[in-house]
Order: structure tokens, then C-alpha cells, then sequence
């Protein structure tokens, strides 16, 4: 019988989500961020969203000092910048377009959305932290976001509207 974690991996791994890089900027001005898909809406008012960091992630100490970060959400185009920033031993800003916003956070070029946060919480939760943010700036491109589904990504196909 299948244990309840390679189980769990499979419901998990069976739920499209979007992608987003959350990123922010370390205390020498170095950019810094990851691929990320436990991002989720969560209050109107305020507004606010959250997302899931795994304690072993590099940035993990910068994150939970630096009391800002941007949310990123990548366009049906950017299927490179995920893999990007879920890959280990690369210079991940130096291999992409990105400038720093007014609020000084790294903002990856021709994203669909940005969302500029200050950290409203923090909860532990297992082997990850939950970051509340509270949205401080908003950034939206009418563009196709990314989709995520069993390790493939891709944009939603037009036959999926209901307009076709
Ligand atoms: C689609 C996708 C979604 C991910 N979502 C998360 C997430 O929500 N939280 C997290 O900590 N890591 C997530 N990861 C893994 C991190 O991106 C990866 O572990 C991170 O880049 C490691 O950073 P480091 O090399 O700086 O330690 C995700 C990876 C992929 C491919």
C-alpha cells in the first residue's frame, strides 16, 4: 500500500495551479527569489496573500528578515523562468530581464501580474513557513498566465473558454 507522503505528492501533484517567482533583496542589494506555486489570495480587507517557503530554501533567512518581497506571476511565455528559479547553482538574475521597483524589489520583465508586498505574518508550519503579505502595490498585464499540472507547463488552451 502507498504511504500517505508519496500519496499526498500525487493529490498535490494532481492540482493545476499558476507560477509565480517571489523574489526580494538582500541587505548588500542582491536580488534574490525562487519559483513558487503554494501562492493563494486570502483577505480583501486588507489585502492579502500568502505563500509557502520550504525552510531549507537558500533565501530562507533573507526572507524572513527582509519584510518585503514581490510576487511575480509568470505569463504563459515564461515556462523558462520557472525552471530558472527552481534550479540550483545558477545565477538566476543574471540569466534573465528584471529591474528594481520604486519599493527597491526585483521585478522579472513581461510577467502577467506583480504583486508588491510587506510581510504581514509569518506562521510556522512544518518543514515550511506560511508568509502573509499584505499587498502594498499592484501590476497587471492582460496577458495568458502559466499553468501548472504534473510537472508540465503550458498555456490554458483557447478551447477551454467558454467563448472558443
Ligand atoms: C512549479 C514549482 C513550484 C514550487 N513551489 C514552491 C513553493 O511554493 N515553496 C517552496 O519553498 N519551493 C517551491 N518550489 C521549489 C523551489 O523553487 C526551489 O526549491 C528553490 O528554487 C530552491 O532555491 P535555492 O536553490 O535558493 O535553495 C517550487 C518549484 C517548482 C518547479
Amino acid at each position: 500500500m502507498e504511504n500517505n507522503i508519496s500519496l499526498f505528492r500525487k493529490v498535490m501533484g494532481n492540482y493545476p495551479s499558476g507560477v509565480t517567482v517571489v523574489t526580494t533583496i538582500n541587505e548588500n542589494n542582491v536580488p534574490l527569489g525562487l519559483t513558487v506555486n503554494s501562492f493563494s489570495s486570502v483577505s480583501l480587507e486588507p489585502l492579502l496573500i500568502l505563500w509557502s517557503i520550504d525552510k531549507k530554501v537558500s533565501s530562507y533567512d533573507v526572507f524572513m528578515k527582509t519584510g518585503k518581497f514581490a510576487i511575480n506571476i509568470l505569463s504563459s511565455k515564461q515556462a523558462d523562468i520557472c525552471a530558472l528559479f527552481a534550479r540550483k547553482g545558477n545565477d538566476r538574475f543574471q540569466n534573465c530581464q528584471w529591474e528594481s521597483s520604486s519599493l527597491n524589489l526585483p521585478i522579472i520583465s513581461g510577467a502577467a501580474s506583480v504583486l508588491q508586498c510587506r510581510t504581514y505574518k509569518t506562521v510556522e508550519a512544518g518543514d515550511h513557513t506560511i508568509f502573509i503579505g499584505e499587498v502594498i502595490d499592484i501590476h497587471h498585464e492582460n496577458i495568458a498566465p502559466l499553468l501548472y499540472h504534473k510537472r508540465e507547463m503550458g498555456e490554458i488552451p483557447k478551447s477551454f473558454y467558454s467563448s472558443k
